[in-house]
C-alpha cells in the first residue's frame, strides 16, 4: 500500500501504514477508497456497517453513532467510519475483512482456443460493488481467481453518485482508484499461480457502461442526462499503460468489450456471450439483477434489451439491516410450523440480511400472514432472528425493486410480441441469482410465477464472457454484432411499463 506524502496535514496510521490527508477528510471516504470497508448506505450513517476502531484527533461522536454503538463499543474507541472526520493525527484499526460470498465465475461453454495473449491472460469484471478476475494459460486452464471491493464506493454506492463525483472533478481519482484495485488483483492472481505479473500479456476488462467510462477517464457528462448518449461505445483495445495499470507491461493490450447504451453495458454483452443463448432454440431471456436490472430477450435472432432501476435492495443496501452476502448475513429464511428459521452465512450469529435472505423473509412473512398483499405490516418491524428485523420501510423498498424487475420482464415480452408461454429459458446472471430461492422470487413477484420453472442461474456470466473473449479472438466480432444489432427498449416514458410497474407493486 502506498504511503501518501504531504506537509502540515494530519497523519492517519491505519493498520501500521501511514496516510497524509487534508484535515476534514471523512475517515469512511479514505477507508472505502483504499478498499478497506464497504459503505452499504452510501456513508449516510444509516446502516451501522462501517465500524472501525479509531482514536486521536477526530470529531465528537455524532447522533447516528450513538444510535448504533453500545456504551462498551464507545469505550473501546469504535466509530462509524462514515461519520468520523479526521481533524488531526489519528490511529485506525480495521479488523480483518469478511470476504463477500462472491460467485467469481459463472458457466462457460466449451470453446475452441485462439488466445488474445502469448503467455498468460487475465479476464476482469468491474462491478459497481465488486471486482472479480481470473487468470488463464494458453491451454485455457484457469490458474487463479480473485475478487475485491470496488474502491470507487468511496465516492458513492451507485453509478449516479460516481458520475456526479467525476463531473465534480474527481474523474482522475476515480480512474486511479479502480486501476489500483485491478493492479492489486493482477498481483494477487500472479502470486497464487506462481508467476510474475509482467508475464500477463493480454487482458479483457468488462463492466457496465459507467464503469468503463470511469476506468478510461472518458467524460460521463452525456450519460448523466437525457437523451443519455455514449461518448464511447468501446469494443476496442487500449494499452495497459494508457489506463494507468502498472502490474503488467505498459504495452499490454487490454480489450474493452462493446456497450449497447448508457444503461446496457459491456457486462450484459459478455454475459450474453457466455450464456450461449444465441445457440439455444426458442425464445430466450437473460437478466442480471443488480442496482440496475439489465435484461435481454432473443427472438428469431433479434435481441431486445432494457434496463430498469431496481435500486440496491437486492444487493443488501437500502434495507435497514441489509448487508452483502458474507459471514454474518442471513441468506435464507424458512417457515416451519409457522415459525421463522434462518440460515446465516458462516454458521455464525446473524448480523444482517443479504439480497437472497430478504426475498425469502418477505415470502415467509406473506405466507404466515404477517404482511398482506398490499405490503402492509401491522407492526413497524418483525424480528426474523434475535437481532435482525425486517421493517415496513424494507418491505416498501423491496416492493419498488421487485415491481421494476417484473415490469421490465413483462415490457420486454410485450415489445417483442411474445408471452411467458413461448419463452424457453429465463437465465439469471450475477451473484444474487446464484443464491436466490426461485420459488420465493415468484411468490413475492420479483419474476412472473409462470416463469419460475424456466429459471436457471448462470453465475457471473459477465466475467465468463470476458474470459471467452480472452481465450478466443473470434468472439470479438460476435460481441460487436450483438451490441450493434440490439434494439433497446426505453422504459422511461413507456406507458406499458408504467402501468405494469404500478400493478406489480402488490404481492
Ligand atoms: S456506511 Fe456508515 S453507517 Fe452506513
Amino acid at each position: 500500500m502506498k504511503q501518501r506524502k504531504g506537509r502540515n496535514m494530519p497523519v492517519v496510521t491505519m493498520n501500521d501504514v501511514s496516510y497524509t490527508v487534508p484535515s476534514g477528510t471523512r475517515l469512511g471516504t479514505l477507508l472505502a477508497r483504499e478498499g478497506k470497508i464497504g459503505m452499504p448506505c452510501g456513508g449516510q450513517g444509516r446502516c451501522g456497517k462501517c465500524k472501525v476502531t479509531a482514536t486521536g484527533a477526530l470529531n465528537r461522536l455524532t447522533e447516528s453513532e450513538k444510535r448504533f454503538l453500545s456504551p462498551d463499543e464507545i469505550a473501546r474507541g469504535i466509530r462509524l467510519a462514515c461519520m468520523t472526520v479526521i481533524e488531526g493525527d489519528c490511529t485506525v484499526y480495521v479488523a480483518g475483512e469478511k470476504a463477500p460470498q462472491i460467485r467469481i465465475r459463472g458457466e462457460m461453454p466449451k470453446i475452441r482456443l485462439q488466445p488474445a495473449f502469448i503467455t498468460y491472460g487475465c479476464a476482469v469484471d468491474i462491478g459497481t460493488t465488486t471486482l472479480a478476475a481470473c487468470l488463464y494459460d494458453t491451454e485455457g486452464n484457469m490458474l487463479a481467481q480473485a475478487s475485491s471491493r470496488n474502491p470507487q464506493a468511496g465516492w458513492g454506492a451507485d453509478v449516479i453518485s460516481r458520475m456526479d463525483a467525476a463531473l465534480g472533478g474527481a474523474k482522475r481519482e476515480l480512474a486511479e482508484a479502480v486501476c489500483r484495485a485491478v493492479d492489486a488483483l493482477l498481483l494477487q492472481l500472479s502470486e497464487t499461480a506462481g508467476i510474475h505479473s509482467r508475464e500477463i500479456d493480454g487482458l479483457v476488462i468488462t463492466g457496465n457502461t459507467v464503469m468503463l467510462h470511469l476506468l478510461t477517464e472518458t467524460s460521463t457528462e452525456p450519460l448523466s442526462h437525457a437523451p443519455f448518449t455514449l461518448l464511447r461505445k468501446f469494443g476496442e483495445t487500449v494499452e495497459a499503460g494508457a489506463l494507468g495499470l502498472t502490474a503488467v507491461e505498459a504495452v499490454t493490450g487490454v480489450y474493452l468489450p462493446p456497450c449497447i447504451s448508457a444503461f446496457v453495458g459491456a457486462d450484459l454483452v459478455t454475459a450474453l456471450l457466455a450464456s450461449g443463448i444465441y445457440e439455444a432454440p426458442g425464445i430466450q431471456m437473460l437478466t442480471d439483477i443488480g442496482t440496475n436490472g439489465e435484461m435481454a430477450l432473443l427472438r428469431d435472432g433479434q435481441l431486445y434489451v432494457c434496463s430498469t432501476a431496481a435500486g440496491p435492495a437486492f444487493e443488501g443496501a437500502g434495507i435497514s439491516q441489509g448487508m452483502q452476502g458474507k459471514r454474518g448475513a442471513i441468506d435464507r429464511v424458512f417457515l416451519q410450523d409457522n415459525e421463522l428459521d434462518v440460515h446465516v452465512i458462516g454458521e455464525s450469529a446473524a448480523e444482517g440480511i443479504c439480497g437472497s435472505g430478504i426475498v425469502d423473509a418477505i415470502a415467509c412473512l406473506l405466507e404466515s400472514g404477517q404482511i398482506d398483499e398490499t405490503g402492509y405490516m401491522d407492526k413497524e418491524s418483525i424480528l426474523i432472528a434475535p437481532s435482525v428485523a425486517v421493517t415496513q420501510k424494507d418491505v416498501r423498498m423491496v416492493q419498488l425493486a421487485k415491481s421494476a424487475v417484473h415490469a421490465g420482464i413483462l415490457t420486454l415480452l410485450h415489445m417483442a410480441g411474445t408471452g411467458f408461454g413461448e419463452v424457453s429459458n429465463l437465465l439469471i446472471a450475477g451473484g444474487f441469482g446464484s443464491y436466490l430461492n426461485v420459488e420465493n422470487a415468484g411468490r413475492i413477484g420479483l419474476i412472473p410465477c409462470e416463469m419460475v420453472p424456466k429459471v436457471r442461474a448462470i453465475g457471473n456470466a459477465a466475467l465468463s464472457g470476458a474470459a471467452m473473449l480472452l481465450l478466443n479472438l473470434e468472439y470479438r466480432a460476435a460481441c460487436k454484432k450483438y451490441a450493434d444489432d440490439a434494439k433497446e427498449i426505453e422504459l422511461s416514458g413507456n406507458s406499458f411499463f408504467a402501468d405494469e410497474y404500478m400493478a406489480r407493486m402488490m404481492f
